[in-house]
């Protein structure tokens, strides 16, 4: 396992190389929540538990292995094209190439969906399993000048809504009327514009729990 790992260290280091064309239409991004006037305004979308929420801390996870450097895992960065998240264990998983990442390509790892009550979600790290009912598709970057935006256009859903949770906390949800939120009631979620800020910096975490 620790040769293994070594032997991945240096093709990171490469990764941090210029950007490509592709990594510049398509980037790795972050999202923080545009609603003005309301407790959601400029929240950072952080990853926590399999879901994802505004506000509060993303949730990740590194081994204690000697030879590997975990990154900081502070942040949540979404993979060009939106529908996976940006983490090592992706690259461990699927074997693919680490600078590919860079490339703006989707890693096959921790995928990005919306399960059966409308909730977006992400998958574990080295697993593959989405619920049954779940919509796979329809998760998009937009490219846009000045601002770029992540959004779900599945299930006929105008992107996404912040719903209140019993902890304090605005889970993400499809923005649909059918959703099945928390509180019990569509009605207390707030829709909200999904602002994508292009990442540029390492790859942000191991993996995301
Ligand atoms: C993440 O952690 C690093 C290192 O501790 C820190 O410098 C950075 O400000 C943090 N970023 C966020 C978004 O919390
Ligand atoms: C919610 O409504 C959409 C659009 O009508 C539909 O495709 C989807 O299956 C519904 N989801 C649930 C959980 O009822």
């Amino acid at each position: 396992m620790k040769t293994f790992i070594a032997s991945l260290a240096l093709p990171l280091l490469a990764a941090a190389a210029p950007a490509m064309q592709t990594r510049e239409a398509n980037p790795p991004f972050s999202v923080m929540a545009i609603r003005s006037a309301s407790p959601i305004h400029y929240s950072q979308m952080n990853a926590a538990g399999q879901k994802f929420y505004l506000g509060g801390k993303t949730s990740s996870y590194c081994p204690d292995l000697e030879g590997i450097t975990c990154p900081a895992g502070n942040q949540t960065v979404i993979a060009g094209g939106g529908s996976a998240l940006v983490s090592y264990s992706a690259f461990l998983c699927t074997n693919q190439k680490l600078t590919s990442l860079q490339d703006g390509e989707v890693p096959g790892g921790q995928q990005i969906y919306v399960d059966p009550t409308g909730a977006l979600s992400f998958t574990q790290a080295h697993s593959a399993f989405i619920p049954a009912g779940s919509a796979i598709g329809g998760l998009k970057y937009e490219a846009g000048k000045p601002w770029s935006h992540y959004t779900f256009n599945g299930w006929g859903a105008s992107g996404f809504m912040a719903c209140p949770t019993d902890d304090n906390r605005w889970q993400v949800y499809a923005a649909m009327q059918n959703a099945t939120v928390p509180s019990g009631n569509v009605d207390d979620c707030l829709g909200f514009s999904a602002m994508a800020l292009p990442y540029k910096g390492p790859v942000p975490a191991w993996q995301y729990i």
